[in-house]
């Protein structure tokens, strides 16, 4: 199945798929759109597995980076993206959802389960989000001079806040200094070890007909000598590809940059920073404005406490994205593939 299938929910809210989406006909277009959240390198580490009363959602630990996620971080806060998906999807079908986050401890890659509660329409706002979910992508180009106004700024603050996840926006130059140094500073560190560019240059393709990684289409193009102005480094793919989206020269960006916080550096707390920055994205796109996760500085447990310092906040950084408005006439980064439907979704008798 391709990842590009549509919501069955129609306009009405009512679901036009079979009587109950826990059969693999009524699942695979929201696992289609869940299976489009967004993961560190694209490595998509999760999968789900559907009984009669429930739809699981587990960690594959099997694709895990090694070297840039040892601690299991950054694939915590991806499939916390792809929870957020997978509810936000249940509900399209006009359910709502009750969802249990790790509830074994004994078994810890189990990371939600989600059965359906009681019938009712979708909301306007739901199909609206869902259709985002299926349209929306990491956009590395260099965004546009308008800076987002602060009733958006605020908007984003209130979808991405609660359940024990604070945002910040940092705004005053010596805020945007602290973290511009802290994350070259990490950026630096990783691209000094060599263990850590061979495992980018694993997920890096050349063409975008893999069903995994990052697409040379989807990375900026910056030729030699011709270094791109932004105040927050990027992280750099093209050490192992050269990337093919022309982007405009001589910009002199400064994004609006999003923190996600949390209290400590728990599981839960990693997961659910990862369904804050879902919603984030989500909303985003539907204001116009471009994302793109910006994650080195928190890529490791040490960078994430060096940065906690160096800001001066009091909760833990988990993640930060870059927030802007993308130039209309732009070349469009390339659609980023993902796993089919088949190899992410197991269909279990009881
Ligand atoms: C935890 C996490 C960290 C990420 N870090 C970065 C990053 O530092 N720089 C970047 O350009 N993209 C980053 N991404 C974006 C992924 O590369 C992207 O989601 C993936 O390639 C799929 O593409 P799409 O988001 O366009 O669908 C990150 C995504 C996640 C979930």
């Amino acid at each position: 199945m391709s990842d590009t299938t549509t919501a069955t929910a129609g306009t009405s809210g009512q679901p036009t798929a079979a009587a109950s989406p826990f059969d693999r006909t009524g699942i695979e277009p929201i696992i289609a759109v869940a299976n489009r959240a967004p993961s560190i390198h694209n490595t998509q580490p999760w999968s789900w597995q559907l009984r009669p009363d429930r739809l699981s959602l587990r960690a594959d630990r099997d694709r895990q980076l090694g070297v840039a996620d040892p601690d299991g971080h950054s694939l915590l806060i991806s499939c916390g993206a792809a929870l957020a998906l997978t509810e936000l999807g249940l509900r399209t079908l006009g359910w709502d959802v009750s969802v249990e986050r790790l509830p074994d401890p004994a078994d810890p890659d189990l990371l939600a389960e989600f059965r359906l509660a009681t019938r009712r329409p979708a909301t306007a706002r739901e199909l609206e989000l869902f259709a985002a979910a299926q349209r929306r992508q990491s956009d590395r180009r260099p965004f546009t001079a308008r800076q987002v106004e602060p009733e958006l700024v605020e908007l984003l603050r209130g979808v991405a806040a609660g359940t024990g996840v604070y945002p910040d926006f940092p705004m005053r130059t010596e805020q945007r200094v602290d973290l511009a140094v802290a994350v070259s500073w990490a950026d630096r560190t990783e691209r000094n070890d060599p263990d850590y560019l061979a495992e980018m240059n694993r997920w890096l393709r050349e063409e975008n007909v893999h069903a995994d990684g990052v697409p040379a289409g989807a990375i900026p193009n910056v030729p030699p000598g011709q270094p791109r102005h932004t105040e927050v480094p990027l992280r750099d793919f093209e050490i192992g590809v050269s990337g093919r989206l022309l982007i405009e020269r001589d910009v002199d960006e400064h994004p609006l940059i999003a923190v996600l916080l949390t209290d400590s550096d728990t599981p839960l707390e990693q997961l659910r920073a990862g369904e804050a920055m879902m919603r984030l994205m989500l909303e985003a796109e539907l204001l116009g404005l471009g994302t793109c996760p910006l994650s080195q500085a928190v890529d490791l447990v040490a960078f994430r406490n060096r940065v906690q310092t160096l800001m001066g906040w009091q909760a833990l950084p988990q993640m930060m994205l870059r927030i802007g408005y993308p130039a209309p006439d732009a070349a469009q980064p390339a659609r980023t593939p993902r796993r089919p439907v088949a190899d992410v979704l197991d269909v279990l008798a009881g």
